[in-house]
């Protein structure tokens, strides 16, 4: 079954499926939001129907909470489960610092939130999403609709004291209609190209009145979990630096292809 998925999706489902071994019974659960993410509440639903395990999610968005329900993935507000084990989500991009940019699904806020009130967080991903810096991939901004073109002239001239090498900010769409986040926020596309200092741009952007939060993720990733088409993984420690390598049995989640085929 899994032979008829593409290369990425193997990649992304390797990575998942490793990246759901973490959870132990009676955790409490922070589901990320993205296509990889959706593998991985998949997956973990697989072991809460047919292993019997159990644990309380926290979705990262509405979209996430509808699927993990689905699944068969018990659901509750943050607020309800107060703080989380694990939290395991998916990115735009990752740098060898474990920082990350987040926010391409629309649901950076509660994903760093979520991950922030978590004992650990593992991200998902696939190889291609590796970067020597971090930037390529447009940085996406949270702000609020009150005021946005003017929050979006303070962003611009605020960008042009870091050191980056783009400056150019744009409205995200949702066909003829601004894009609107869970919040009912707007999100502002960075296009940086490259950010030399994460940090200091993740803190300065957040400065600007009308900004709720940036999809940089410093200091916050634990644990990433590449994954490959073969079904390898690498799996890398922010703590310890320690880098494994292992290898995922498709042949093991037949069941879980064979749901989705219905
Ligand atoms: C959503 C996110 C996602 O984690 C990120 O966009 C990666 O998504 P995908 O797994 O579909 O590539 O930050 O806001």
């Amino acid at each position: 079954m899994a032979g008829e998925l593409s290369p990425i999706d193997k990649a992304k489902f390797a990575a998942a499926r490793r990246a759901v071994d973490f959870v132990e019974s009676g955790m409490r659960v922070g589901l990320g939001t993205g296509s990889t993410a959706a593998w991985m509440v998949r997956c973990l639903g697989e072991l809460v129907r047919e292993q019997g395990l159990s644990v309380t999610g926290v979705a990262t968005s509405a979209r996430t909470a509808a699927l993990a329900r689905e699944v068969g993935i018990r659901v509750v507000e943050l607020d309800e489960a107060k703080w989380l084990d694990i939290t395991i989500d998916g990115a735009d991009e990752f740098d060898a610092d474990m920082a990350l940019i987040k926010g391409g699904g629309g649901a950076l806020l509660r994903e760093k939130i979520v991950a922030t009130a978590s004992d650990r967080m593992v991200v998902i991903t696939d190889a291609a999403k590796e970067v020597a810096a971090l930037g390529a991939f447009p940085l996406p901004v949270e702000v609020i609709p009150f005021g946005w073109r003017t929050t979006k002239a303070l962003l611009e001239e605020t960008l042009v004291s870091l050191d980056v090498m783009g400056r150019e900010v744009s409205l995200r769409m949702d066909g003829q209609a601004p894009f609107r986040t869970d919040e009912g926020n707007l999100i502002l596309d960075l296009a940086l190209r490259r950010i030399t200092n994460p940090r200091q741009v993740a803190l300065v952007l957040n400065q600007i009145p009308g900004v709720v939060e940036n999809g940089l993720f410093i200091d916050i990733c634990d644990t990433v979990v590449i994954g490959e088409a073969d079904g390898t993984v690498e799996l890398r420690d922010a703590a310890s630096g320690r880098v494994e390598r292992e290898r995922i049995d498709f042949a093991e989640s037949d069941n879980l292809f064979r749901d989705l085929a219905r």
